[in-house]
């Protein structure tokens, strides 16, 4: 197994290898159907984000290095979980450039290997025995489920305010990201003014991410990020740079125009994705991006200078400026 590390990981690049070593071989331990369907999507690898941050944040402190691992396995798991059923959901057919599970296994298998993979998450946690860390989790799973349901039931609502995007995405993705740090924190064992600034920053860091995602869905390719593009709009999903296009004083009524048509074809589809990306939009929403992401940044000066502050650091600026 090969692992491709970012440079800016480089400080935590022996202990990401270890990561992935143990993913593996977790995952090798399933049961054979189980294991097979998963093991193709853990190689295809991703980012690798979550577990990053929980091996940051707890570098922080003194933690117990299998706990650290626990901790990141166990949310990458229902970090993926959640991808296999947010695939089904969206009927997506490609995830980390490789075809879904519910593709080539079917709906069924997808949905169990979902959940098994949320309950064996769940159980790697419980494995640390940190009550605080049980509670954040199961508290997290909820909360993703929530955003996930107020995505699908306000779809086509184009009016939508941005303090109800910003509720959405805090749910289904900043809420995970921030449990990352949070656990990191917990298992440091971090005072809790010092737990409090990284579940904040994780906070901030995941909103920064999903914004940035939901601007890549309308300006990136489909090779860039290995699963489809342009398919928020083509579910109804409304996202930050369609809403602030909409409100875009030159390109804002035509859009309307196109979006107020009883059935979108392809060539609306087209059309609106021109719009948004010859707006002010994509300017705006980076920006917004970039102050979520600063203000995560700011909550690191609670902690020494160390190599692991620095990378958070960085983290901040590798959500906004990624591609893929
Ligand atoms: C995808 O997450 C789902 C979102 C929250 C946007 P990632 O973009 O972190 O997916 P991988 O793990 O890198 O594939
Ligand atoms: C993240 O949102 C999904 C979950 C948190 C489950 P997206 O729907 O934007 O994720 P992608 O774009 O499919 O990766
Ligand atoms: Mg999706
Ligand atoms: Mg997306």
């Amino acid at each position: 197994m090969s692992v491709v590390v970012d440079e800016m990981l480089t400080p935590i690049a022996s202990e990401l290898v270890e990561f992935e070593r143990r993913l593996e071989e977790s995952v090798a331990a399933d049961f054979g159907p189980m294991a097979d369907a998963m093991q193709h999507i853990v190689r295809a690898g991703g980012k690798r984000l979550r577990p990053a941050l929980v091996l940051l944040s707890a570098s922080l402190g003194t933690p117990d290095r299998d706990h650290v691992f626990n901790l990141a396995m166990g949310i990458e798991f229902i970090h993926t979980a959640t991808l296999v059923h947010d695939d089904l959901i969206d009927n997506a057919r490609t995830r980390r450039g490789i075809t879904t599970i519910h593709e080539t296994a079917g709906v069924n298998p997808a949905i169990i290997i979902g959940d098994y993979y949320f309950a064996k998450g769940a159980n790697l946690l419980a494995s640390i025995g940190e009550p605080s860390i049980d509670r954040a989790i199961s508290n997290t799973m909820m909360t993703i489920c929530m955003g996930e349901l107020l995505q699908l039931t306000s779809r086509g609502d184009y009016d939508q305010s941005l303090e109800d995007y910003y509720r959405k995405i805090a749910r289904k993705t900043a809420a995970l990201v921030e449990t990352c740090c949070y656990g990191g924190a917990v298992v440091a064992r971090l005072d809790e003014v010092r737990a409090e600034a990284l579940r904040q920053y994780g906070y901030l860091i995941g909103m920064a991410f999903q914004i940035v995602d939901d601007l890549l869905d309308y300006t990136a390719t489909a090779a860039q990020l290995g699963k489809p593009v342009g398919a928020d709009l083509r579910q109804g999903t409304v996202t930050l740079p369609l809403m602030l296009a909409l409100q875009d004083t030159t390109n804002g009524r035509a859009l309307r125009e196109v979006l107020d048509r009883m059935h979108l074809g392809d060539g609306d589809y087209e059309r609106v994705v021109e719009l948004v990306r010859g707006s002010g939009a994509i300017e705006r929403t980076e920006a917004l991006a970039h102050d979520f992401a600063q203000r995560a940044r700011a909550q690191l000066v609670v902690f020494e200078p160390t190599s692991a502050r620095e990378t958070l650091a960085r983290v901040c600026d590798f959500v906004v400026d990624r591609s893929t």
